[in-house]
């Protein structure tokens, strides 16, 4: 079976890899020609791990091709996946422009029976519209070729996108009719094997399940870091009720982690954009709403905690800034709570120096020379008057104190502790836990 894979961002890339992985035979569309080129040369548009290697490999033996020109790639496929961007509009709402110039794009190129599947994270109604831009493509051909419209959500977590692909906890497949689910059923048949299940549904609910999905897990970290700022007040520590609540399997142990707010490209933009359609449909979606603004004030939350430590005064002030990225293994900037600290510390006066294992490259685009860009953590701390945990990158877990000149720490993720912090002189602040007085 031949797949087209059109947008080779972050969904795109894994997809059109990990299917050629397990057999297919791929081409990976962009219209970005330099992108296409270096993906070529094996020089992959973002950091994954893993990735490079399966893309590398399957390049070489023939299975996965890139290209400029869907019209050369479409016809003989069976499956054309649309996995190009949805950024947010002004009002939050995902702009199909592309989406639709994509499905268009294929109605004017197909020769030949396909199955036509949106992977972006898009709206419910969203695949209503393709099949509307794709019909009217064929008509301006005066062409009639069978073709069904499926959405089959991707859930990957950045930083771990491959092994979720491979071996995922679920396959959603919204379908109209067998036909459809049949040739997705066969293209997915490999990672089924040890019990994934794939589910098939209407295509409405395939939709709308990537959004509750995601708007769960975004709830589930807002309610924690609202809890969070409520045990400060009251003197508890939220690790001990995080273990607390989450050894109750309806509550559950994941996910339920304080810290500076959620970031990245999927949680901020798909809880904005659930909003915007309930509000189309005159929805309020309340519970939605306070997740918003919680996580809102929670990447405040850290300056707030350097502020009131230094009184106020932050001019003259060095912070290091341990990580950058919105999350570790990745080196995604994408509403990473680093940006809000750091345009606070900068507002305030204080001189900012940062590490990021990975993402340096990417933060110096949104940063420029704002900050000092140093080598290493130890780098970082040297002459800070505090040093900030904001990503907890493995290499950030272990570091050696005596090395650290500063005399207090802010951990963003809550990945140390008072005790060993206190124990090297080190004045420490966690997130939700026992402030110092
Ligand atoms: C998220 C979902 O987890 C994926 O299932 C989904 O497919 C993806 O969005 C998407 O829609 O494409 P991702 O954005 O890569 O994946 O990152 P997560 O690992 O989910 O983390 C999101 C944010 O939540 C990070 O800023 C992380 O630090 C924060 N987080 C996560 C917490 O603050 N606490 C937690 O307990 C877990």
């Amino acid at each position: 079976m031949k797949v087209v894979v059109v947008g080779t961002g972050y969904v795109g890339l894994v997809t059109g890899a990990c299917l050629a992985e397990v057999g297919t035979d791929v081409v990976c569309v962009d219209v970005d020609a330099a992108k296409i080129s270096r993906l070529e040369e094996g020089i992959l548009p973002i950091y994954e791990p893993g990735l490079e290697e399966i893309v590398t490999r399957n390049f070489k033996n023939g299975r996965l091709k890139f290209s400029t020109s869907l019209e050369f790639s479409i016809p003989d496929a069976a499956v054309a996946f649309i996995a190009v961007g949805t950024p947010p509009g002004e009002d939050g709402s995902a702009d199909l422009r592309y989406v639709l110039q994509v499905a268009r794009e294929i109605g004017h190129h197909m020769t030949a029976p396909l199955v036509i599947v949106t992977k972006s994270t898009v709206p419910v109604g969203t695949a209503v519209k393709v099949n509307r831009a794709v019909k009217e493509a064929l008509q301006d051909r005066s062409a009639s070729i069978d073709y069904d419209v499926a959405s089959n959500p991707e859930f990957l977590k950045e930083g771990a996108a491959v092994a979720d692909f491979m071996k995922p906890d679920r396959i959603v497949v919204g379908v109209n009719n067998d036909r459809a689910a049949k040739v997705l059923e066969a293209l997915y048949a490999p990672f089924l094997l040890n019990g994934h299940p794939i589910l098939f549904m209407d295509v409405a609910s395939a939709e709308m399940t990537k959004y509750a999905a995601n708007a769960m897990l975004a709830t589930k970290i807002s309610f924690m870091n609202d809890i969070a700022g409520l045990c400060e007040l009251v003197g508890a520590d939220v690790n001990k009720v995080r273990k607390g609540i989450g050894s109750d399997p309806r509550i559950g142990s994941r996910f339920i982690y304080p810290g500076i707010g959620y970031g990245g490209s999927c949680f901020p933009k798909d809880v904005k954009a659930l909003i915007r359609t309930g509000l189309e449909y005159d929805r309020r979606l309340r519970i939605l709403e306070a997740v918003e603004a919680v996580n809102d004030d929670q990447k405040k939350v850290m300056f707030d905690k350097i502020f009131r430590h230094f009184d106020g005064q932050l001019k003259n002030k060095t912070i290091a800034l341990w990580g950058l990225s919105f999350k570790p293994n990745t080196d995604d900037m994408r509403e990473a709570p680093s940006l809000v600290l750091v345009a606070s510390l900068l507002e305030a006066g204080a001189s900012v120096r940062v590490f990021d294992p990975v993402a340096m490259h990417e933060a110096q685009k949104a940063l420029g020379d704002a900050v000092e860009w140093c080598s290493d953590l130890y780098h970082a701390a040297e002459g800070a008057d505090a040093v900030a945990l904001v990503t907890e990158w493995n290499e950030f877990r272990l570091p050696d104190w005596k090395r650290i000149g500063a005399r207090v720490l802010f951990d963003g993720r809550n990945i140390y502790d008072d005790v060993t912090l206190h124990k090297n002189g080190i004045t420490y602040y966690g997130i939700g836990t026992i402030q110092p007085s």
